[in-house]
Formats: structure tokens, C-alpha cells, sequence
């Protein structure tokens, strides 16, 4: 568990590192858990999602709250981007030390829409927004060289990249490729300025975009049974995230790290058991 005074400075892990974090829409998200953590570890950064959620969202007023600047930018599009790198490293003073990508969004799921009743125009949409944004983020700050040298570099990923999760639709297609851009930037960028790149692979939780998904609550429960230390907590996921952001882990690029409890080498457990019985 993290403290409860978030601006407690707790390792100082992140002292004196700038960062951008993309994808906290509001205090569920990922991203704001991770940038609670990386407050209290000593970091200064900026937040920054689509205009739109900045405006259903209530990440402006929590910012506000913190003093932290939201930057409105759209992951998709290339000149916004550079923009955002741009009015970041004005704020922050320097090149930046640590970027999250913590963007995801599928049309089709959020229409039902079937894998075999994809629009294709929503599918494109999904890769462009869940994928290949991380690349667009990449190759923006590789021209402009706004990432420091050593910079660390982290996306959230979730197991439907390698393996079939009912009802997860395009967005395991996404995933599948997210986690390829990983390996793929994270070799050009460890021969230019030794960046790392590498995605978590998050367990289960309940978020605005996860929760509609599992509203019953089922798969939660499911994949916590399954997994032999239980389903990794979003403080878990923060954890990880600073220690991949800190200088302790500077031999670590181009991995998929599972943060999920043991849930992608786990088949059968004794919790999972007793959870059958219950139902059978
Ligand atoms: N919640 C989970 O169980 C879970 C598990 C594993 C991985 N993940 C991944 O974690 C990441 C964050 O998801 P979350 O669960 O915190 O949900 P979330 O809805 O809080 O975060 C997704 C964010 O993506 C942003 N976004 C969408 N389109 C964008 C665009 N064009 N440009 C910029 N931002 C855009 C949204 O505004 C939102 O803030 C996603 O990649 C998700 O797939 C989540």
C-alpha cells in the first residue's frame, strides 16, 4: 500500500525526472495512480489526454488540485504531438525523462460489436488509437530528441495480446501489436540514446473503461482466483511503473512485464478450484 499523503516523498526514486503521462481521464485511471506514485517519488510531469476527455473527465479539476498542468493532445495525431513535447519541455525545463502511454479505446467493444462484425473503420480507429499512437509518440520525440538520454519509456498492455479473452474483441489484435512496437522502437532507441521501452502487462482492475466490460464483476473475481497472488492492484501497477521509470532498472528494454499475480503461466489454482464448486 502507498501512504496516504500522496506528495509524501517516499524513495525519492524519481528525484529531478520529468515526465509526460498520458491517459488519466479521471481517479480510477491507471494513469492517475501512476502519477499519484510518481509525485510521491519525487518526479515533476505533465498529464495530457484528448480535449474531449479533459472535458468529460475530471482530470483537470484533480490536476488543479495538485497544481499539476493538464496539456490537451490527441495521441493520434502526429502535429499535436510535437506540440505536447514542445510546451512540456518549455514547463518542465529539459528533455523528458519518463513518458506513460496509457491510451486505449475500441469503438467495437464499446458498440458490442462482434469479432466477426468488426466495422473496419472502428478497427482502424482501435489500432490507430491503442497502438500506434505509442509509435507516433516515439517517432515525434525521436525528431525533435526530446527524450534524455537514459529516458524510460512504459505502455499497459493486458494477456488478450497472446492469448483469447472472451469479449475483448480488436483491442487483443491492438494489444498484439502495441507490444511489437515495444520491441521494435526499443531497439532503435537503445542504440540511439540508450531509452528503454517496455509495456506492463496488467492484471484486471475496474476502471471507467475495464468496469462496463465486466459489470458484474465475474471476470475480476475469475482471474483473481486464477492468479496465485491474487490480481495485481493499480498501486502495484504505479509501483512497478516508477520502478521501471527509476535508474534501478536501467538493463530493462524491450519487455513485456507481467504485473498480473502469475495469472499467464497459472492453468488451474486451489482458489480457482474452490470457486468451481461454489458454482458447479
Ligand atoms: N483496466 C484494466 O484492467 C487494464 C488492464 C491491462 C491494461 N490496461 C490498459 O491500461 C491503459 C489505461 O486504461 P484504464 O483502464 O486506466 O482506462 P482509462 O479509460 O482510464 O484510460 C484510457 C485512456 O485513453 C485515453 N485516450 C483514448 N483515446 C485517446 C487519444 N486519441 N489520445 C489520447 N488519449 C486517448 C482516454 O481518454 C483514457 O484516459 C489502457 O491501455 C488499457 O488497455 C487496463
Amino acid at each position: 500500500m502507498r501512504p496516504k499523503n500522496p506528495c509524501e516523498i517516499m524513495y525519492g526514486l524519481l528525484k529531478g525526472k520529468k515526465g509526460i503521462i498520458f491517459g488519466a481521464v479521471d481517479e480510477r485511471s491507471l494513469a492517475w495512480h501512476i502519477a499519484l506514485a510518481c509525485a510521491e517519488e519525487g518526479a515533476s510531469f505533465v498529464l495530457t489526454n484528448t480535449e474531449a476527455a479533459c472535458k468529460i473527465g475530471n482530470i483537470t479539476q484533480l490536476a488543479n488540485e495538485k497544481g499539476w498542468v493538464v496539456l490537451p493532445c490527441d495521441a493520434t495525431n502526429v502535429s499535436e504531438i510535437n506540440n505536447l513535447y514542445l510546451r512540456a519541455m518549455d514547463i518542465l525545463g529539459g528533455t523528458i525523462d519518463f513518458v506513460l502511454h496509457s491510451v486505449a479505446q475500441s469503438v467495437n467493444l464499446r458498440r458490442h460489436r462482434e469479432y466477426d462484425n468488426l466495422s473496419y473503420e472502428y478497427f482502424l480507429k482501435t489500432i490507430d488509437i491503442s497502438a500506434l499512437s505509442l509509435h507516433k509518440i516515439l517517432q515525434t520525440a525521436l525528431k525533435l530528441d526530446a527524450l534524455s538520454e537514459g529516458a524510460s519509456v512504459v505502455t499497459l498492455s493486458y494477456i488478450a495480446s497472446e492469448r483469447y479473452v472472451e469479449g475483448y474483441g480488436d483491442m487483443g489484435d491492438a494489444k498484439a501489436m502495441l507490444e511489437s512496437i515495444v520491441r521494435q522502437m526499443g531497439a532503435t532507441y537503445g542504440r540511439v540514446k540508450k531509452v528503454r521501452i517496455n509495456a506492463i502487462s496488467q492484471s484486471f482492475v475496474h476502471t471507467s473503461a475495464s468496469a462496463q466490460w465486466d459489470k458484474g464483476g465475474q471476470f475480476k473475481k475469475y482471474t483473481d482466483a486464477l492468479s496465485p497472488l491474487g490480481n495485481a492492484s493499480v498501486d502495484d501497477c504505479a509501483n512497478l511503473c516508477v520502478a521501471l521509470f527509476s535508474d534501478l532498472m536501467k538493463g530493462v528494454t524491450m519487455q513485456t512485464i507481467y504485473n498480473d499475480g502469475g495469472l499467464n503461466t497459472s492453468l488451474l489454482t486451489q482458489n480457482l478450484m474452490e470457486l468451481l464448486i461454489d458454482i458447479v
